[in-house]
């Protein structure tokens, strides 16, 4: 299969990158590299093709899309500081997204769109992919609302455009090449490498919110499992994830006593971390429909996704 990633160079992208090219598919990765970084594509470097572009600028991604009979649209501005303190960054993964669906229809080929399980908001879990959805009117949600435009652009050109699309809402990847900074998204890897230098695990609010984290790579060979799905191509969403459930104060006890540190767990306020913070109590995905389609089970729990976190940060720092 040829396969065009956007965002490759990122976190999720180049795992889904890794596992393409050792499966024979031909893979091409376009990026802007504004997060992504190259290092994260070493192990497939010579086997990949790489163009430093924009997905907003529609004739640049059209050319490289040529010839692909799938485009995995990974590519997005994401964290804090893009949704809070770019105003403009959420529309850009509106072009994004809309630019890749027409550049599709163009080519012929169809498309996965990386979703997330933020556009749940405050629902109650477990979330089922076809449950009304509930957001806060406030800027955090810019994220979510641009994510939903996507999946609405996904389903009608599946509907009316006959481009195929799979759309997937992923729930907290975990693992290595994570960001290990920002106060949203990253809590796991923020927490191993806090625990590896010894310094402070700082919760925010109470540490009762819970999240469930993906082994990166089973969240990987799950994407690659769906492209070969031809169910999956029905412009209706599917959650990936982990109906594991832990609050974060759990899981700074749990990151501290798997990696034997003596780093101590301290809380701070959440207007301390960001005034315009809000941060959803529960999220936890009803992964059913995943289960039907490709009859995935996650390899990896909360305990090998910690000791992989870790080793590869303790790699990190030798070659550094
Ligand atoms: N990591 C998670 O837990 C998670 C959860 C839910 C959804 N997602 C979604 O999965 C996708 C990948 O996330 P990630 O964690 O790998 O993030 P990431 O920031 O590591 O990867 C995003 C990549 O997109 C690139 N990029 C950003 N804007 C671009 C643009 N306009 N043109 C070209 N490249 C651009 C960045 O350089 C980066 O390499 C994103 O769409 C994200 O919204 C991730």
């Amino acid at each position: 299969m040829n396969v065009l990633v956007t965002g490759g160079a990122g976190f999720v992208g180049s795992h889904l990158v890794e596992r393409l090219v050792s499966l024979g598919d031909t893979v091409a990765v376009v990026d802007d590299l504004s997060t992504g970084k190259l290092e994260n594509l070493d192990a497939v470097r010579d086997r990949i093709a790489f163009e430093e572009i924009d997905v907003t600028s529609f004739w640049d991604l059209n050319r490289a899309a040529i010839g692909a009979d799938v485009i995995v649209h990974c590519a997005a501005r994401l964290g804090v500081e893009a949704v809070l303190n770019d105003p403009t960054a959420q529309f850009e993964n509106v072009q994004g997204i809309q630019n890749v669906l027409s550049v599709a229809e163009r080519q012929g080929c169809k498309v996965l769109f990386t979703s997330t399980s933020s556009v749940y908001g405050c629902q109650t879990p477990p979330y089922r992919e076809d449950m009304s959805l509930v957001l806060r009117p406030d800027r955090m949600s810019s994220y979510s609302c641009a994510k939903l435009m996507g999946e609405y652009l996904a389903q009608s050109f599946n509907d009316v455009r006959q481009v195929p699309t799979c759309i997937v809402r992923l729930f907290n990847m975990s693992g290595p090449r994570a960001a290990t900074s920002g106060p949203y998204s990253f809590v796991l890897q923020r927490f191993v490498k806090a625990a590896l230098e010894g310094s402070d695990l700082v919760v925010y609010g109470d540490g009762s919110q819970t999240r469930s984290f993906t082994y990166v790579k089973d969240g990987a060979r799950s994407l690659e499992r769906l492209l070969h799905c031809p169910e999956a191509f029905d412009g209706r969403p599917i959650n990936i994830g982990s109906s594991e459930e832990i609050s974060i104060l759990h899981l700074a006890r749990q990151v501290r006593s798997i990696t034997g540190s003596s780093s101590q767990i301290v809380f701070k306020p959440y207007r301390e971390v960001h005034p315009n913070f809000t941060d959803y109590q529960r999220r936890q995905p009803d992964c059913g429909r995943l289960a039907n389609l490709i009859s995935y089970r996650p390899t990896t729990g909360l305990e090998g996704i910690v000791r992989m976190t870790a080793e590869s940060l303790e790699r990190q720092k030798e070659t550094a």
